[in-house]
């Protein structure tokens, strides 16, 4: 609801619950109703606008920061009034202009979307009306919440270990992230959310916000003593990086909000059918990637028997990873030389793809295109192609290499172009259905603001070119998971870590925003290797089942057993697949830290797939029962455990009678009050149960 009267910058006076049908009189009396003045501070009420400056009497993080170029000081931003606004029932439009003592400043834009699944949307720009051009630090969506969203929720991470969530009380002053990594990197935000205190999975009211962008980000939360509360997204612009010249338009990155009055769940049923449709790849295969398989042991006679085994596995997707290109026998050197390397591919990757396809798979490529390594022929023929801080006689001032390697300058148009005609080489020459595009460093040179949309251009060139091949977002794992570049791709790498158990935590968390089945998660090797930690096998395979399902893994080696467990856990990807790319997830609170309880229900809550997870030894020695919220409660439902190889480890006499009947059949209603007894697994176990509607 926003006050757009006038020519005053707009109020937004509220977002959240659907308030009805409100006569247009108590509106206008409560929009008109000011506010109490507090002691100590400006003689009339302050009402902070979308763009609350001091020059409304407000003292708090200003919106928009902007300077006309070679100007003195002088209080920021000046005058701003509306020009024009347009509306409809789900959408706002505001134009404003904003002048200094010399005259026009920026023509602003702000818009405001509400999506049928009531996702907010938050996008502004900027036009320079200025001869001489302005300066912008910032612009920056504010979106006031109200004091009652008291505790803040959002994330961090590390290689290996994305979305940790942190909580704590909001307090007065600024809660701003910074991330200065040209990514958002494995220590993301990822997502804002204030809320109702002790707010949880199914329960509190809650307002959250995402930064759509791939860049430098600012976001965060402010509470001033006032009782002002904002949400706060900008994109981070360091000093002089967004000039614009007369007539030149700055197009902020989206603000992305949502509400829900039932909890994180109730946020991820409004964020899952909105990221659906903005990443519209309904095609989700199962994947065989080759990384931790074979690392950059890229022998024709190595990789041939993976692919017999994969093929033999039922895998639908062989995607050949880092180390085919020329020279990249390790990850010191090579990148940027995007063609097949000779020597260990003589007759280019055509063997290894026409044996691919010859078993009815998919063929997808490892990619890394922003980048180049120092010991490559593209440094070589172009050294100043690698971003560097500056160039003077001495020569280029390099960031120091991160992975033995430097961001790729995409902002100058012959190495963009050097790049997409490498990459349409490849996707000509080859059937190439899929490229896992990676990011391996921080951008610690150059302006991330023109690198990133640089980034976006290329990535939208190449698909314009060829519209068929899918491409999967990966960052050294996780560390570029957000809802700018998830226009342009349609899978996640979710983390480089295949440890079962610290991958639940990730794709529970990564999943508050994501879709499950754009998030990759694959069946690793029984001692995962970056932990070192080993899982048996049901609970990796437990854990890959609610993602984008993949195995990485040389199953050339595991034994045949193993293999036959495999080949029935690909066949039960494929039976679920509806379910698990389209259905409703639920996670439960659960009265203890030592377990999760999360579930795929399908649109019409027909059937679910449910899952009870160990993280530690349970702390009683009955285990509370699974309660499972979410499907229909009047309705009856079968329920079976799903044999994932051997059953979960349990540390008991007897399993409870249901089970060791081999299922029940029970109401919505009782399984989400009740709930059904279960084993008392021991740590580190899943036990995955479908349910099937049968009355
Ligand atoms: C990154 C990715 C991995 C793998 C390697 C290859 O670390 O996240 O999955 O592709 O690069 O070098």
């Amino acid at each position: 609801m926003l006050d757009t009267r006038g020519t005053a910058v707009p109020r937004l006076l509220h977002w959240g619950p659907d308030l009805g049908a409100v006569e247009p009189e108590s509106l206008t009396a409560l929009a008109d109703a000011g506010a109490a003045i507090a002691p100590s501070s400006p003689d009339s009420p302050v009402l902070p606008s979308i763009f609350a400056s001091p020059a409304e009497g407000f003292s708090g993080f200003p919106a928009l920061v902007v300077r006309r170029a070679g100007a003195p000081f002088g209080r920021l931003p000046l005058r701003i009034r509306q020009t024009a606004v347009t509306a409809d029932d789900t959408s706002v439009s505001v134009q404003l202009e904003c002048a200094d003592d010399h005259g026009a400043l920026l023509a602003l834009a702000w818009r405001a979307v509400l999506s049928a699944e009531g996702v907010l949307t938050i996008g502004m720009d900027a036009r320079s009306l200025a001869p001489e051009g302005v300066e912008l630090h910032r612009l920056a969506a504010a979106v006031p919440v109200p004091a009652r969203a008291a505790e803040l929720l959002d994330f961090t991470g590390l290689w290996a270990g994305e979305r940790r969530p942190q909580r704590g009380a909001v307090r007065d002053g600024l809660h701003l992230r910074e991330q200065r990594r040209g990514r958002p990197g494995h220590d993301a935000p990822y997502l804002t959310v204030v809320g109702t205190p002790g707010f949880g999975f199914r329960s509190g009211e809650v307002w959250a916000l995402h930064h759509a962008f791939s860049g430098n980000s600012t976001t965060g939360v402010e509470a001033l003593p006032t009782g002002h509360r904002r949400l706060l997204a900008a994109e981070l612009l360091e000093p002089g990086e967004i000039v614009l010249g007369p007539g030149e338009v700055y197009t902020a990155p989206d603000a992305i909000l949502a509400w829900s009055d039932r909890g994180l769940d109730g946020l991820s049923e409004r964020f899952h059918p909105f990221v659906r449709a903005l990443s519209p790849a309904t095609h989700r295969p199962v994947v065989l990637n080759t990384w931790e398989a074979v690392y950059f042991d890229h022998e024709l006679e190595r990789l041939l028997p993976l692919v017999d085994a994969a093929a033999d596995l039922g895998i639908e997707r062989f995607v050949l990873d880092d180390g085919w290109f020329h020279g990249r026998t390790d990850d010191r050197r090579a990148l940027g030389d995007w063609t097949v390397d000779p020597e260990r591919w003589p007759a280019g990757l055509h063997p290894l793809v026409d044996a691919v396809v010859a078993r009815g798979m998919e063929f997808g490529l490892w990619v890394e295109p922003e980048m180049v390594s120092p010991d490559s022929r593209l440094a070589r023929e172009h050294p100043d192609w690698m971003l560097a801080d500056v160039s003077d006689q001495a020569g280029a001032h390099h960031p120091p290499t991160w992975r033995f390697q430097h961001t790729l300058d995409l902002t100058i148009p012959a190495a963009r172009a050097h790049v997409l005609e490498a990459l349409c080489a490849l996707l000509d020459e080859y059937p190439i259905a899929f490229l896992k595009w990676d990011h391996n460093r921080d951008q610690h040179a150059g302006s991330a603001a023109a690198h990133t949309r640089a980034v976006y251009a290329l990535i939208d060139e190449l698909r314009a070119r060829h519209p068929q091949v899918a491409i999967e977002s990966c960052a050294s794992g996780g560390a570029r998971v957000d809802l700018g570049i998830a226009r342009r791709v349609h899978r996640f790498w979710t983390s480089d870590t295949n440890d079962a158990l610290d991958r639940q935590r990730i794709q529970r968390y990564s999943a508050l925003l994501m879709p499950p089945e754009l998030l990759g998660g694959h069946v690793g090797a029984p001692r995962a290797h970056i932990t070192g930690r080993r899982h048996d096998l049901s609970f990796r395979l437990a854990t890959a089942l609610f993602g984008s399902a993949g195995i990485e893994w040389d199953v050339t080696a595991a034994s045949d057993d193993d293999r036959d467990v495999l080949r029935d856990w690909v066949a039960t990807v494929k039976r679920f697949r509806e379910l698990l790319t389209t259905g409703t997830t639920v996670r439960t609170d659960e009265p203890t830290d030592d377990r999760y309880v999360h579930a795929l229900v399908s649109p019409g809550a027909d059937e679910a797939l449910i899952a009870l997870v160990t993280l530690a030894t349970a702390a009683v020695a009955v285990p509370a029962p699974l309660r499972l919220p979410g499907l229909d409660p009047n309705r009856r439902y079968r329920i079976e455990p799903v044999a994932l190889g051997a059953a979960p480890h349990a540390v008991q006499d007897a399993p409870p009678a249901w089970l060791a009947a081999g299922g029940i059949t029970v109401s919505g209603a009782l399984l989400a009050e009740l709930g059904l007894p279960v084993p008392l697994l021991g740590p580190e176990q899943a036990l995955v149960l479908h349910a099937v509607a049968v009355g």
